[in-house]
């Protein structure tokens, strides 16, 4: 999974203060594959979501727009059992506890992107085993989220690079979380935490692999969206849903994405009960755009 070796820039700790790898550690598969060991297996208490306090805000998100749309198209009381079925361990309960105080915007994103990939996923799967896999990877995808300091989550400026470069350490933070909590360094938490910024021609993060597989493609679609579609710190309003629609076409056309996710995320939001293999959309981009967007890398000015 990891051939090269991942350079990371701050130690990882457990939710209960476990060294899981310090910044000097060469993060590679046998490293991942260790951490998966380190935890004793009988404190590992799984609890499903249903009996979480995960399920009331997922809830509430299935009730509030844009989201209630789309659950109503998949049948709502589906997305709520999908998503109430999933069982997690509970240490990442503890984890998205204090993700809620620490950084309440990478919490909902979670759920909705949560939301949105079972939506995407009712769709494409029947297999209800592999629906709740996909479910329950699109929670932890931003796990690694928790372990980047507040003041760059939060900023409302471009970032500098290296700031930049340490939002993106997100991936390997996750992978890690992952594996030592769920005991597996092979599981669709650890695989999609890790590689849900990659891109099908290869220009994403960390690993510059081909994204092909469709359960992380499934994660990344919907994380792009809702991260757009959100109140975001950085710009003075969200792009609206055929603004966001526009900028995952613009992905295609850069060869970044598969058109076959977009097709789906199109089909979410048509009222007519059209066949999915058959959706046909306009490339003429009339989406709304926010006025104001500071998203990016500040060009650093050196001083000699
Ligand atoms: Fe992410
Ligand atoms: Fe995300």
């Amino acid at each position: 999974m990891v051939k090269d070796n991942l350079k990371i820039t701050r130690d990882i700790h457990s939710i209960n203060g476990k060294l899981l790898v310090s910044k000097n550690d060469q993060v590679d598969t046998d490293r991942i594959e260790e951490i998966s060991k380190e935890v004793i297996v009988t404190s590992r208490v799984w609890v499903k979501l249903k009996e979480s306090f995960l399920f009331n805000d997922f809830y509430l998100q299935t009730q509030s727009p844009p989201y209630n749309f789309f659950c109503k198209k998949c049948g709502e009381q589906l997305i709520l059992n999908i998503f109430g079925s999933v069982a997690v361990p509970v240490s990442i309960l503890e984890e998205y506890h204090f993700m809620r105080i620490k950084d309440d915007y990478t919490y909902r994103h979670s759920i909705n992107s949560a939301l949105l990939t079972i939506c995407m996923a009712t769709q494409f799967y029947e297999d209800r085993q592999k629906i709740n896999q996909i479910a329950s990877s699109s929670i932890t995808h931003d796990l690694g989220k928790s372990r980047i300091p507040s003041n760059i989550l939060h900023s409302s400026q471009p970032l500098t690079e290296k700031d930049y470069s340490l939002i993106k350490e997100h991936t390997i933070y996750g992978a890690v979380l992952c594996s030592y909590y769920y005991g597996n360094p092979y599981s669709e938490n650890t695989i999609v935490a890790l590689q849900h910024h990659e891109k099908l021609n290869g220009k994403g993060y960390p690993l510059s692999i081909r994204l092909k597989d469709d359960v992380v493609s499934f994660v990344a679609v919907a994380d792009i969206f809702d991260a757009l579609i959100s109140k975001r710190p950085y710009r003075n309003e969200p792009y609206d849903v055929r603004g966001a629609i526009d900028i995952l076409c613009q992905s295609v056309e850069r060869g970044e994405i598969d058109e076959k996710y977009i097709k789906m995320m199109i089909h979410l939001n048509r009222r007519e009960p059209e066949s999915l293999l058959k959706i046909s959309y306009s490339k003429v981009y009339r989406g709304y755009y926010p006025r104001i967007n500071y998203y990016g890398i500040r060009r650093e000015i050196y001083c000699s």
